[in-house]
């Protein structure tokens, strides 16, 4: 069994690990093993931070998540001797077994993270601009193998009643009213493209592996969607994207505020690319989906509407495309997820009713 089957088949929807295409092979077993030893490796690095910082790891240290997970950092939580409580999120360095998406320099997820908390800091220590967890430390080398966040108490109860879409349009309006210019020529801070250009540049990449399952005509479809999209957007000024924003990434807290989490995918570009990516990775039924939509196009007539849905339709054509690619590589023929990817790319290229019901 090729390697990366082993240790990629947990990744959830839009987990930015794709499976690796390297050709080496290993048995299931030894994966698991080697698997197993770098995270052991990686926690006992994580205590080590911890350690070095005079911090306690809390008792609920693994209640985050199994440190086990696919994940790309650990988390601890922690307290200082004053018994503040913190979390110390530990960059787990990529393995080989890993395989991101085409064009993607893996360090880069860190010292965006890092960068990106760097500049809140100088322009936003308050976090009254943007509600996102103060820094307490982060690493100076580069990249940061970690950084310590502010811990954040989150709402108790099911994530349906305790987040709304309130919160979710409210984060998306304050990250869109950044300034890009803020951002430029900053040093060491890799943004992400999440233009249309951008997105037609990745999806070229994925050539070799996607054209087997998406065929010729839908290729050639591809193409001529996204330049046709680029003349309806291109005079759209591009905006701050969050570029993970799912409902993991925004935790409520006790006063039902909403903060934004997880800055490695942070950038620039379609301004609708953040709202598309909740919708399509929210687990939430269809009908409170549709309604997220409804609100979204509440406001938007004419040229604004057909614009938009341009934007949503081109981040779906690249995620549809990267799922699957990922499909391929991971499970070739046999991946069970294709067909319902197909439907998300074609119902993307066409638009229309089917993918925006009125
Ligand atoms: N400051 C914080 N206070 C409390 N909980 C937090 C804080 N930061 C993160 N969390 C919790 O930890 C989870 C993972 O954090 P984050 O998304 O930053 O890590 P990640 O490794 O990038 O995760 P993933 O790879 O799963 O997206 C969040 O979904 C949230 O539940
Ligand atoms: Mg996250």
């Amino acid at each position: 069994m090729e390697f990366a089957a082993v240790t990629g088949d947990k990744i959830k929807p839009g987990f930015s690990f794709e499976p690796s295409a390297s050709p080496w092979k290993v048995t299931a077993r030894a994966a698991a093993m080697i698997e197993s030893d770098i995270q052991n490796e990686n926690l006992a690095k994580a205590r080590a931070v911890l350690k070095s910082l005079d911090l306690k790891a809390k008792d609920s240290a693994e209640v985050l998540r199994p440190v086990s997970g696919h994940n790309s950092s650990i988390l601890l939580p922690c307290e200082g001797a004053d018994g503040q409580p913190y979390l110390l999120k530990y960059f787990v360095p990529p393995t080989e077994s890993r395989f991101y998406p085409p064009g993607v320099k893996v360090e880069d997820y860190a010292r965006r993270e890092g960068a990106f908390y760097r500049f809140l800091d100088s322009t936003d220590p308050g976090r009254v601009l943007l509600p996102a967890p103060r820094t307490i430390l982060i690493d100076p080398v580069d990249p940061p193998r970690w950084i310590l966040l502010e811990w954040i108490n989150q709402a108790v109860g099911p994530a349906e009643e305790v987040l709304g879409m309130d919160h979710v349009f409210e984060l998306i309006s304050k990250l869109q009213s950044f300034s890009l210019e803020m951002f430029f020529g900053r040093r060491d801070f890799p943004l992400n493209h999440w233009s249309v250009v951008s997105y037609l540049e990745r999806v070229r990449m994925m050539y070799d592996p996607v054209l087997k399952v998406i065929g010729d005509k839908r290729w050639r479809q591809s193409l001529e969607f996204f330049e046709e999209a680029m003349r309806w957007i291109e005079t759209q000024e591009p905006t701050l994207v969050h570029g993970d924003f799912t409902e993991q990434n925004i935790l409520i807290d006790e006063d039902g505020r909403p903060f934004l989490l997880d800055f490695e995918r942070i950038g620039f570009g379609n301004k609708d690319h953040d709202i598309a990516w909740l919708w399509i990775h929210s687990e939430r039924p269809q009908t409170w989906k549709k309604s997220l939509m409804q609100r979204f196009f509440a406001n938007r007539y004419g040229s604004d509407r057909i614009k938009a849905e341009w934007g949503i339709r081109s981040a779906l054509v690249y995620l549809a495309t990267r799922r699957l690619r990922f499909g391929v590589l991971m499970h070739g023929e046999k991946d069970a997820a294709a067909a319902r990817n197909l439907g998300l790319l074609d119902a993307a290229l066409v638009g229309g009713m089917d993918l925006f019901p009125a």
